[in-house]
């Protein structure tokens, strides 16, 4: 099943009346979990990694996992960078294989914000990914008690939220309208006016973090009131917390296996619940066949070299594989010489992009004209270069 454009997803939310949860995954436990949630409620899903629990697991490594159970999961699903700090930040996500990515700078004054948002926006047009953006504050943190972190929060201005989309294009839109990251005591008031006025006059999907605690009614009301997205963590890390309180009790053992058996359904239990609440149970195939999926390109170019010897072409190659691998989009760079060596072409660039658009972000990109220009096309004028989009891939049956 492929990844689905999660700017289609989100707008297929947000015209039909329900909200795609955004769980923040911190484990493979949480990600069967999220993925099997969806697999039953045949439901839409976000898997959400959210850059404040980097220091708990390795970016890079959690992607190749929540990559490869996207592709072999039966739901629509998509990626997201939450909480994303920088420009870099988002770029790093991108080339692992994000396609939505959240801009946190809302604590800045809003020129600021405004700035550094239109950067990550540009960048991520050219990669064909969705940006949220986000106006006023949520405070707390995910997964600790809502009263460790008593900072005010700042509610999003509707003149402010209108000028902010306008100026920056954002996909969709965090707001704060009352609730909180983290375990509450007591229920949050939601201000259900401000949030239809700013829907009124952004008109994009909105988005709620701190999702956990709230009533059937309240996310009914966010939801009737633009919600399409609600980011859900600190719940299902009580679930997953209970579970080992649970085992530890019961069992005799410390073995690591024992301690944490059952998180996977713990967790896929309350995310399960979510669905419900959220209305995106059922949704699965109707958003399948509306949103476009979300295809890698494949840029390969075959080329022979001219007038320089094989070492110097493998050291031309060498560098364009660090360079060109940094540009945003650029998922894998793959340079080599062919087997056997009579081949018509006796070299190679396999370059993977995240998407169609980047087929001319990478074209114009300065790093990639330098390189071209100065160092490869200089020695390889005879070559053929294609772009293939995926059409379908083999891979090892599952055991
Ligand atoms: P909760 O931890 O309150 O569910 O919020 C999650 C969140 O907003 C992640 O961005």
């Amino acid at each position: 099943m492929p990844l689905v454009d999660m700017r289609d997803m989100l707008n297929h939310a947000y015209r039909n009346g329900y909200a795609i949860g955004g769980f923040d995954l911190v484990s493979l436990d949480f990600l069967e979990a999220i993925v099997g949630a969806a697999e039953q409620c045949r439901s839409p899903a976000i898997l959400s990694l959210a850059q404040t629990h980097f220091e708990h697991y390795d970016f890079e490594l959690a992607m190749a996992a929540v990559e490869k159970a996207a592709h072999r999961a039966t739901a629509p699903l998509a990626i997201h960078l939450d909480h994303g700090g920088s420009y870099e930040s988002a770029v790093q996500a991108i080339n692992l294989g994000c396609n939505g990515v959240m801009v946190d700078v809302s604590h800045q004054p809003f020129p600021s914000n405004v700035a550094q948002t239109q950067r990550v926006v540009e960048m991520a047009r050219g990669c064909g990914v969705a940006v949220e953006g986000e106006l006023g504050y949520v405070s707390g943190v995910e997964g600790e008690d809502a009263e460790k972190h008593p900072g005010e929060a700042i509610y999003t201005s509707v003149a402010e939220a209108n000028a902010y989309v306008q100026r920056t294009g954002v996909d969709c839109l965090a707001v704060s309208v009352g609730t909180v990251h983290g375990r509450l005591r007591g229920r949050p008031r939601l201000d259900f006016e401000r949030l239809r006025r700013i829907n009124e006059a952004v008109r994009i999907p909105l988005v709620i973090h701190g999702g956990t605690g709230l009533s059937a009614m309240q996310y009914r009301k966010l939801i009737d009131n633009g919600v399409a997205k609600i980011n859900y963590y600190t719940a299902l890390a009580d679930a997953a917390g209970e579970q080992i309180r649970s085992n530890a009790k019961s069992r005799r053992s410390n073995a690591y296996t024992d301690l944490t058996q059952g998180i996977r359904t713990a967790v896929r239990g309350e995310v399960e619940r979510c669905m419900r609440l959220f209305g995106s149970t059922g949704r699965a195939a109707e958003l399948l066949a509306q949103c476009r999926p979300w295809l890698p390109v494949e840029h390969m170019i075959v080329f022979n070299a001219e007038d320089v010897s094989d070492a110097q072409v493998n050291g031309i190659m060498a560098h364009g594989c660090e360079v060109l691998a940094k540009i945003p989009g650029v998922r894998r760079v793959f340079a080599g010489g062919a087997v056997p060596d009579k081949a018509r072409y006796r070299f190679c660039w396999l370059i993977e992009f995240t998407h169609e658009r980047v087929i001319a972000s990478y074209r114009d990109h300065p790093v990639h004209m330098a390189f071209a220009s100065g160092l490869f096309r200089p020695i390889a004028g005879d070559r053929m270069s294609i772009d293939f989009v995926k059409a379908c891939a083999g891979s090892p049956p599952r055991s």
